[in-house]
């Protein structure tokens, strides 16, 4: 080495950097911090070492500014938030066989390194990955980082690696290798199947999940998708889905035909644990808060009534974005990607907050953004 030091910061030490704040606001210690910062940048291969004043390895679509790395903390009530961090391993690369062909890898080494086995992904492999796939990627893995330094590992797959017009095919062919024969059936109607999720490694209940795009979604249908049993309360989840969208209340007339979401979709996610009902056990709303504000001020102050309602604490949001960055939250919007709420067979629901690193870009704030007053007044 000529022992040149390097202007711009890499992309590895900087995603190590907030991770490392992040443990903190999770109540990680110093040992599971260091080790999972060392996870992060191993995780993401030869690109950790880029430095920033490049352009992103890919066009990954894991984030808005194609930063290969998100974060998301998971609220319950009377506990610091579980901390999680989504990474693209085969980011380096937007060749699709190759980045697949890195994320398997991956996922093999850890489950070497942390002792799981992979036969769930084995099962399904040949349909995720084909010879010429396509659509938007290829594999992605989510970290839950636990104490003990062994974190909980998901996979997210392509359902339309074989065209979108297979997307539903490849969910049903997936869920049935993963003796799930009546899952699909009990799904309800979509606009698109952008992942299937596998949770690795030692989970309570290890879920297989599928995501689910709605187009134009109201706030009667996010309360009536659901198909889990228990069903969760569909009032909570309406009001969820009205504060977070920005949209008016039940029976306010003046707001008639406005009820639905206009710009980018709700996802919901339905989550399998058992065969022997063929239902789902697990209810996620997923909704990209980023699309309904004006900036991320108004983002934080939605997340924050969400988590209020739902008997949480937001100081830990709070420190959470500080961790992240140190703009002002007025000054951008996509910090907080999406704002989901969870329901689990047996579990009280849970808020979780996506965080996106904005390693590349902050997107300005939109000045002229048609909120609900706005629209009302013919503005
Ligand atoms: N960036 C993509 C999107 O906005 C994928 C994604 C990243 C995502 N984090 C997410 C989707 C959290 C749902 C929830 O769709």
């Amino acid at each position: 080495m000529s022992g040149v030091i390097p202007a711009e910061p890499r992309l590895g030490d900087f995603a190590a950097g907030q991770l490392i704040r992040l443990c903190e606001v999770a109540g990680l210690g110093p040992t599971d911090t260091a080790a999972y910062a060392r996870v992060l940048s191993e995780s993401l291969g030869p690109v950790a070492e880029r430095s920033l004043a490049l352009p992103p390895p890919s066009r990954s679509f894991l984030s808005d500014d194609h930063t290969p790395v998100e974060y998301s903390l998971a609220f319950l009530p009377g506990t610091a938030p579980a901390l999680r961090v989504l990474l693209e391993p085969g980011c380096g690369t937007d060749d699709l066989v190759e980045n697949g062909r890195t994320g398997l890898r991956a996922i093999r080494a850890m489950a070497e390194r942390w002792g799981f086995a992979t036969r769930q992904l084995d099962r399904i492999e040949d349909l995720f990955f084909p010879g010429s796939p396509e659509g938007g990627f290829a594999l992605w893995c989510a970290l839950e980082l636990r104490s003990g330094g062994v974190p909980g590992v998901k996979v997210y797959l392509n359902p339309s690696a074989n065209g979108p017009e297979r997307a539903a095919e490849t969910v049903r062919e997936a869920l049935a290798r993963l003796g799930h024969r009546q899952a699909f059936d009990a799904l309800p109607r979509a606009d698109g199947f952008p992942f299937v999720a596998l949770d690795l490694g030692d989970w309570e209940a290890p879920r297989v999940k599928v995501y689910l795009m709605h187009q134009g979604l109201s706030a009667a249908e996010a309360g009536s998708l659901p198909r889990m049993a228990p069903p969760p309360g569909q009032e909570r989840l309406e009001e969820f889905f009205r504060t977070v969208g920005d949209l008016p209340a039940a029976g306010d007339l003046t707001a008639e035909g406005k009820d639905r979401l206009t710009g980018r979709p709700a996802l919901t996610c339905h989550s399998f644990t058992e065969t022997a009902t063929g239902l789902p056990s697990g209810y996620t709303l997923h909704v990209p808060v980023r699309d309904y504000v004006r900036h991320d001020g108004q983002a934080r102050e939605r997340a924050v009534t969400v988590l209020r309602r739902h008997g949480m604490d937001s100081v830990a949001l709070d420190r959470a974005l500080a961790a992240v960055g140190s703009r002002r939250l007025s000054d951008g919007v996509g910090l907080i990607a999406y704002l989901a709420l969870v329901h689990e067979r047996g579990r009280p629901p849970r808020v979780t907050v996506y965080v996106s690193s904005e390693a590349y870009e902050v997107r300005p704030p939109r000045e002229a953004f048609p909120t609900r007053d706005r629209v009302r007044a013919g503005l």
